[in-house]
């Protein structure tokens, strides 16, 4: 029997929801926003609702402006280990960047989450866009964009080795012959690079997916590049389904190159759905959301963005295009090209594009009755442009009640989205191979 490709779907949980103003929206919890069982509770709606994973952001900063959102970090592995105990199925991915890690401390994090969660752990590899953490690190400078992508490459290489330090049945557990591990088969890595030096084995066994999988978040030419050498699924921001589009064909096209199969890389766009029962009410949601937002906020994350301070401007007034200098983009280099393409499309005033921004960041922003969203998604998967989608709901927990009970349904009937789990681990979920440590196939090779 063949089975039809079927789309993944993350919930992408962003503390007081996605909308910048999400946070005052009647019906959410700002109070419970620290309260572990505010996530674990999400997660198993997420869970109930078949999901793939639930998905954190992370930076090792205090970036954004908590005095009008609730834009605080927790650790996400903090998070997610808390999940884990609360959830049988459901993925989970936690964000950690490679210019603000080690390699080893990374590796360990999450082999033990794979480990204590059976097999569903995920790393959203980063870079870092927020220049302030190189001050928390001793750091008098941020690493220039092309330096932290060739730190990342180095890094990735790493923590694969120490993943894989240990043969799968290295642990033998005999309590006949009192042998706990065959030490054998369990090597040290010796690396010795440009920016690391590692020796390794890494301290926990071969975790049950044999790799955590690799999901990556960065869209700019090294983004690219690196996601199509190493990520199996990658979170990426695109406004149109052809921008989407050529970035898909483009990451198979490179994927393929390096050897890979382009069917275990996962295209998953973010989506910011506002759902009403007509495209009037959805519209008006919009405009609810809109009324909440703080300019000055809003303002200074646009600033984050494009590198320009607009505040003192006329917000009615037409977007300044021409105060943009091409490389006026801070952190997040396909971000800040994301915006550029909504200034030069739209022709907004300022306050259009913060509105515009405000939904999610330069996410995909989408106001319509259920079977518009359902329509929409659709069409992004079978037309090249995506493989499925981080839901960025714009407040929790209604806008992702809302979107599970109303919109899942549909794309269930159409048959795009599975009706239950099929295993148990996060790569059964995404379709995607348990890679081997490679230790066993050599020593068949030299037998
Ligand atoms: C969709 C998307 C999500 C991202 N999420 C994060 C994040 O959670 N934390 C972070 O530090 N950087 C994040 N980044 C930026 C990455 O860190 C990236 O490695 C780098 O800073 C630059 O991205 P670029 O390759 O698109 O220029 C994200 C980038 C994209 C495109």
């Amino acid at each position: 029997m063949t089975t039809r490709r079927q789309l993944a779907l993350n919930l992408f949980i962003y503390p007081g929801g996605h909308h910048e103003a999400g946070w005052r929206y009647k019906g959410s919890e700002p109070q419970r926003a620290l309260d572990i069982g505010y996530y674990q509770d999400l997660a198993r709606r997420a869970e109930a609702a078949k999901f793939d994973a639930v998905f954190f952001a992370d930076g090792p900063a205090l970036a954004d402006d908590v005095r009008y959102g609730t834009r605080f970090r927790l650790e996400p592995l903090t998070w997610l280990s808390a999940i884990a105990a609360a959830t049988t199925h459901i993925g989970l991915i936690g964000t950690a960047s490679t210019t603000y890690y080690e390699p080893y401390n990374l590796a360990r994090l999450y082999a033990s989450l794979d480990h204590l969660s059976g097999g569903r752990a995920g790393w959203n590899i980063v870079t870092t866009s927020a220049a302030a953490a190189a001050q928390n690190f001793g750091r008098t400078e941020h690493p220039v964009h092309a330096e932290r992508y060739d730190i990342s490459r180095e890094f990735v290489e790493i923590v694969t080795s120490l993943w894989d330090s240990w043969e799968d049945d290295a642990v033998v557990a005999d309590p006949v012959s009192g042998v706990y591990a065959e030490t054998a088969k369990i090597h040290p890595i010796n690396h010795v690079g440009k920016h690391f030096k590692v020796r390794g084995p890494l301290n926990t066994p071969r975790s049950p997916q044999g790799r955590p999988v690799y999901i990556q978040a960065g869209s700019s030419e090294d983004g690219r590049s690196f996601a199509a050498q190493w990520a199996e699924a990658i979170f990426t921001a695109h406004q149109t389904v052809e921008s989407a589009q050529s970035f898909y064909g483009d990451i198979k096209k490179q994927a393929a190159a390096f050897g890979r199969n382009p069917e275990h890389v996962k295209i998953l766009p973010g989506i910011s759905p506002f759902i009403g029962s007509t495209e009037v009410e959805a519209a008006r949601l919009v405009e609810e959301f809109n009324e909440l937002i703080q300019p000055a906020y809003s303002l200074n994350q646009l600033h984050r963005m494009i590198g320009l301070d607009l505040s003192g401007f006329d917000l009615d007034g037409q977007f300044p295009r021409h105060l943009i200098k091409t490389d006026s983009a801070i952190g997040v280099a396909s971000r800040f090209k994301v915006v550029l393409d909504i200034v030069d499309r739209e022709k907004p005033t300022i306050r259009q594009l913060i509105h515009r921004l405000a939904g999610a960041r330069g996410h995909w922003v989408q106001a319509g009755t259920p079977e518009k969203i359902a329509d929409l998604i659709q069409t992004w998967f079978e037309t090249g442009a995506a493989d499925g989608f981080n839901v960025m709901p714009p407040w929790f927990t209604g806008g992702f009640d809302i979107f599970a009970a109303e919109v899942v349904p549909i794309l269930r009937k159409r048959g795009l989205f599975r009706e239950d789990y099929t295993g148990r681990t996060l790569r059964d979920h995404l379709g995607l191979p348990r890679p081997d440590s490679g230790y066993a196939a050599a020593r068949q090779a030299s037998a």
